[in-house]
C-alpha cells in the first residue's frame, strides 16, 4: 500500500509517498481502506517537528479519515468487512473524563495515521459517522469538528449564549455551524473580509477583520453592550489570549484549543479578577463523537469543504492549508 510518511527527518520536504506492506489486523483491530482524509493544522506541526516532542520516525501522517472496513481481527464484534467507518483521533478514549492513557494512541502521532491507502484501527476507535455524508465530508469530523463540539458543549453553549470565534479555519467553521445549531449568537473574526461575508451568510451575527481592527476585543465588548462575550473558542493561543480575556465577560469561559497566533504575553490577573474559566480542550472521546454525529444527522449539517486534493498531491494540500487561504476544511481523496 501507499502512504505519506515523514521518513527520517522532519520538514514538509521530507514528507514522501512510500510503499508499505499491507497491514493485517491484530486481535480487536480492523483494517480500513481509507477513501478520504482531512487535513489539520496539527499535521503541519507534526510534519515540521513542531508538535510537542514529536512522533518517532518514520510516521504516517493524518488523524482524520473515513473509509470501509476490509479486514477484522480476532474478537472484533463492532464491525464487519464492508462497514463504512470514521476513525477516532484518540484510538483509546471511548468515554468518560480525559486521562493520560486516553490520550495515548492518537492517529498520525503516536501511531501511523490515515494518509495511507490502508490503516489499522482499534475496533473501539471508529464510529459509523452521520448517515448521508460522503467519505470526504465524514473525514472532516474526527479532530476539528469534535474539538469545536467538545468546546461548545463543555462551555454550556445554548440559546442566547454569545460565542466569539477566531478565524475561519477548520475548528472555527465547525464551531460556527454547531453554535448556530445550538441557538447561540456568534461573533467571528477573520483576516479576510470575503471570509467574514461568508461566515455571516452561515449565521454569524457580526464579524470583524482582525488585521484591520487589531483591538477586536473592544469590538466584541461593543457588540455585547459592554458586557463581553460568554464564550471564546480560543484557536489563536498565546498570541490572542490576552485580547480574548478582555473580550470575555466576568465569569465567562475560554476554551483553550490552538496555537495559530504564535507567541504572546498573557496577564493571569484577568482570570482571577474576572473569575474566568480557562479550559483546555483536547479533541474528545468516542462518546462525544457519537453525540456530535447525532446533532449533525438531526440538523442535516454538512461540513464545509474548501478544496479536495488527489492523494498524490498531499504535500500541495498541506502547503495550501499552511497558506491559510482556506475556509473550513481541506481534504485529500485517497482511494
Ligand atoms: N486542542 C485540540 O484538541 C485541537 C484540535 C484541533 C485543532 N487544534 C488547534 O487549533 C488551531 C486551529 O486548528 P484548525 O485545524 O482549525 O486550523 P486551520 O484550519 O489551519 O485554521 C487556519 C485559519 O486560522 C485563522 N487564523 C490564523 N491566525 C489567526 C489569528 N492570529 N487570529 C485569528 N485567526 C487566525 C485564519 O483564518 P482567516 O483566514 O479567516 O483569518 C486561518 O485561515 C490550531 O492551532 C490547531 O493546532 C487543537
Amino acid at each position: 500500500m501507499k502512504a505519506f510518511a515523514v521518513q527520517t527527518a522532519f520538514g514538509l520536504d521530507n514528507l514522501a509517498l512510500v510503499d508499505r506492506p499491507d497491514p493485517t489486523p491484530g486481535p480487536g483491530q480492523v483494517v480500513v481502506r481509507v477513501r478520504a482524509a482531512a487535513l489539520n493544522y496539527r499535521d503541519l506541526l507534526i510534519a515540521k517537528g513542531q508538535y510537542g516532542r514529536g512522533p518517532q520516525l518514520p510516521r504516517v501522517l493524518g488523524s482524520d479519515g473515513a473509509g470501509e472496513v476490509v479486514a477484522v481481527g480476532g474478537g472484533v464484534t463492532r464491525w464487519k468487512p464492508g462497514d463504512r467507518v470514521v476513525g477516532c483521533f484518540f484510538q483509546n478514549w471511548a468515554g468518560g473524563p480525559i486521562t493520560e492513557a486516553a490520550t495515548k494512541g492518537a492517529l498520525g502521532g503516536d501511531r501511523d495515521g490515515v494518509l495511507a491507502e490502508l490503516v489499522v484501527l482499534e475496533e473501539g476507535g471508529a464510529v459509523a459517522g452521520p448517515p448521508g455524508l460522503s467519505f470526504e465530508e465524514a473525514a472532516t469530523l474526527p479532530c476539528a469538528a469534535l474539538t469545536a463540539w467538545h468546546a461548545l458543549t463543555a462551555a454550556g453553549c445554548g440559546p442566547g449564549t454569545v460565542v466569539l470565534l477566531q478565524g475561519t479555519g477548520g475548528v472555527s467553521v465547525f464551531a460556527l455551524q454547531f453554535a448556530a445549531a445550538l441557538g447561540a449568537r456568534v461573533l467571528i473574526t477573520s483576516g479576510h473580509d470575503e471570509k467574514l461575508a461568508r461566515a455571516l451568510g452561515m449565521g454569524a451575527a457580526a464579524g470583524v477583520n482582525y488585521r484591520l481592527t487589531p483591538d477586536w476585543d473592544k469590538w466584541a465588548r461593543q457588540q455585547t453592550g459592554g458586557v463581553g462575550v460568554d464564550v471564546v473558542v480560543e484557536v489563536g493561543g498565546a498570541g490572542t489570549l490576552e485580547r480574548s480575556a478582555k473580550a470575555v465577560r466576568y465569569g465567562g469561559y475560554i476554551a483553550l484549543i490552538g496555537v495559530l497566533a504564535g507567541p504572546g504575553t498573557f496577564n493571569p490577573l484577568h482570570v482571577l479578577m474576572k473569575a474566568l474559566t480557562v479550559q483546555g480542550i483536547f479533541v474528545g472521546s468516542r462518546e462525544m463523537f457519537e453525540e456530535m454525529n447525532r446533532l449533525i444527522a438531526d440538523r442535516g449539517l454538512r461540513p464545509v469543504i474548501d478544496r479536495v486534493f488527489p492523494f498524490d498531491q498531499t504535500v500541495d494540500a498541506l502547503r495550501y492549508l499552511e497558506s491559510g487561504s482556506h475556509f473550513g476544511k481541506v481534504v485529500v481523496r485517497v482511494g
